[in-house]
């Protein structure tokens, strides 16, 4: 392999050092090893410093890349006594105007997250305030630097990357010698904070920020990226050169600059993506089957069409020299990709229970639904599992017309009460009083959840699945009203098993996304897998597949099963999508893509017929592909 493993005291799980990059970059598995790795960093440091009396400065962000290293490091204090009485910290940004106990604010998110749990003392605690007038600004940043140089450095500057490249929020322009100070957000930023604001409308324009010049002093710096949707960006600061337009990529200038990054952002990576080209790889027919299927998207060439000099030319001559020459080759990838191609999902033989579990109430028609219709058409027992309500992401206005609807339908009918007039107030009420940004009150959060039920039952007949059919779990880590969710717990779980326990499903369906904006999805992946080991026991094992939500697809070389649909199968589709009235026109959480769902729908499956078919494979309308279950994501 042209990865080599790097194995290190005390971690665990050994991550792999990516070569061909300009800064030291280290890729592990999954982001719980990621977290581990960068927490054992954190408190060896810790600990050497403490032994010695001395303190220890750390540099931290906010976001979600970072919570599961404060979760660790909090274990770590727990479980493992790492005291944090010498510890002095800085963080890296807050949005500017932001109350500190706002939901909002970084300073209430690293209370909630990390210094109410561990014992940071509370002078040693330094966070950019949101609060202050304008005309202090300048002289709280310039105090902040004197607080930082006062404190010796930080010996740690823990850092994520924004979608911009940004670090901090050093957004694309920023001076590589800038000190803490007010910026303006980019528009990319502010989109991509939108959801946890509940609307782009709500996101701060502007906010304070260490500057580049200040993370570069720092005497060690860890980025950390996490999920498919940070590749791109990953790729560019650490293979590209340095610009201001990825203040990320000055970190290549940092003597002990390093990005620890999980395998999912570390995708766009020349020596992961492409490893032929950078050096001797170990042929497997998993990297055959990529290598070859990129060489023909490159060349532009069906597979049947590759041809020796093509293999030549892109470093694979390993490949054609020890497996069998191109024929070979060719009719290997050619065959593996046939067969991926099923028409009858939940086979033929027999009537199969089969259920999908849908994390919000619109991923089964948005990402399978051709495949729901057609394995409901095809005469199987076809469930859908809704895990969660869904409910966070439904406008005020939406919940207050179909407020409306009752009031008059109860009006209308003579059935109005003083009860019911009494509700109606009180809902009207929680609503109008809501600040911008704020969560909701259970009672609407009701309304709203009802909404979606009512939408993804008619979506679900319209796909051919009857509404006795559908079960609507509500799981309770996502009851908490706010972007933020619970971990999964043995409730979440116990729910999950007792469905399977309940219908013993020949096949499921999951959704496998490594790129939820907000990781509901890898969290419902999470409750289904453990519910799975615990039926498991008791004989039940279905066959379990996964499929990609709304935000990413499926690479080719990928796919282990592509359900090819027919025009009136895609519209049948599209249809039910439509279904979900509440999820159109600027939905709350549309994440990095701004197309609408059915949009995307339609698009990602014609995608995927036309690369099989530029592949040389038959030629279909629209596929969904899926990916078998191997034990983890
Ligand atoms: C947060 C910060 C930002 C984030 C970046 C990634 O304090 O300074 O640079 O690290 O926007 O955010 P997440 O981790 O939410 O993807």
């Amino acid at each position: 392999m042209t990865t080599e493993t790097l194995s290190r005291p005390r971690t665990d799980q050994a991550g792999q050092a990516i070569r061909n990059t300009k800064i030291p970059t280290v890729v592990f598995e999954n982001s719980r090893q990621v977290d581990r790795h960068v927490a054992i960093v954190v408190e060896s440091l810790i600990r050497e410093n403490n032994s010695a009396g001395a303190p220890t400065v750390l540099g931290l962000p906010t976001g979600s890349t970072p919570i599961g290293v404060y979760r660790e490091l909090i274990r770590l204090h727990r479980e493992e006594g790492l005291d944090f009485s010498n510890v002095i910290t800085f963080n890296l940004d807050e949005y500017w105007p932001m109350p500190p106990d706002s939901i909002h604010s970084y300073n209430r998110f690293m209370r909630e997250n990390f210094f109410d749990h561990v014992n940071v003392p509370e002078e040693n605690i330094h966070i950019p305030r949101g609060d202050i007038p304008i005309e202090d600004v300048d002289k709280f940043c310039d105090e902040y630097e004197r607080e930082i140089e006062r404190a010796g450095g930080i010996d740690v500057q823990l850092l994520g990357i924004g979608r911009t490249g940004h670090i901090g929020f050093n957004e694309p322009g920023s001076d590589r010698r800038s000190p803490t100070r007010m910026v303006m957000l980019d528009p990319v930023t502010r989109m991509d904070a939108a959801s946890g604001f509940f609307g782009e409308e709500n996101v701060p324009f502007q906010a304070i920020t260490m500057g580049v010049g200040t993370i570069l002093r720092a005497r060690k710096v860890i980025l950390m990226a996490l999920g498919e949707h940070k590749a791109p960006i990953v790729r560019r600061a650490v293979e590209e050169e340095i610009t201001p337009e990825v203040t990320a990529s000055f970190l290549q200038s940092h003597p002990q600059a390093t990005f620890v990054v999980d395998s999912a952002s570390a995708s766009e990576l020349t020596a992961v993506k492409t490893p032929w080209l950078v050096g001797r790889v170990e042929w497997t027919p998993a990297l055959e089957k990529k290598a070859v299927i990129w060489l023909s998207q490159l060349e532009g060439k069906p597979l049947s069409k590759l041809e020796s000099r093509d293999f030549f030319e892109y470093r694979m001559h390993d490949l054609v020299r020890r497996h069998g020459g191109p024929e070979r080759i060719r009719e290997r990838v050619f065959d593996a990709m046939q067969e991926t191609i099923c028409s009858t999902p939940a086979g033929t033989d027999e009537r199969k229970t089969v259920i999908v579990f849908s994390p919000h109430p619109d991923d089964d028609v948005i990402s399978m639904g051709g495949t729901l219709i057609k394995m409901a058409e095809q005469g199987h027992d076809v469930y859908v599992a809704y895990v969660t309500s869904g409910n966070i992401a439904v406008f005020d206005h939406d919940a207050m017309r179909h407020t409306d609807y009752v009031r008059e339908f109860l009006e209308m009918f003579g059935l109005d009460s003083e009860e019911s007039r009494a509700l109606d107030e009180r809902i009207r009420l929680a609503m109008a009083s809501r600040g911008p940004g704020e969560p909701d009150d259970p009672e609407v959060l009701k309304i709203k959840g009802l909404i979606r039920k009512t939408e993804a039952t008619a979506g679900a007949v319209a796909a051919g699945v009857p509404a006795e059919k559908l079960r609507f779990l509500d799981l309770p880590f996502y009851r908490t009203g706010e972007v933020k969710k619970k971990p999964i717990g043995e409730e979440d779980v116990a729910i999950v098993a007792d469905l399977l326990r309940e219908l013993n499903p020949a096949q499921i369906y999951v959704a496998g996304d490594l790129s939820d904006p907000h990781g509901t999805h890898r969290m419902c992946a999470e409750a289904i897998i453990k519910a799975l080991r615990v039926v498991e026991e008791q004989g039940i094992e279905p066959e379990t597949w996964l499929y990609r939500g709304a935000w990413q697809e499926y690479e080719p070389h990928e796919i282990e099963r592509a359900v090819p649909l027919s025009p009136e199968v895609l519209l049948k589709k599209k249809m039910a999508i439509f279904k979900h009235e509440s999820q159109k026109d600027r939905a709350l959480f549309p994440g990095h893509d701004p197309r609408e769902f059915w949009v995307r729908a339609e698009h990602r499956t014609k995608n995927t017929a036309r690369v099989y078919n530029e592949l040389g494979l038959p030629e279909f309308y629209a596929l969904e592909g899926f990916v078998r279950f191997q034990g983890q994501l």
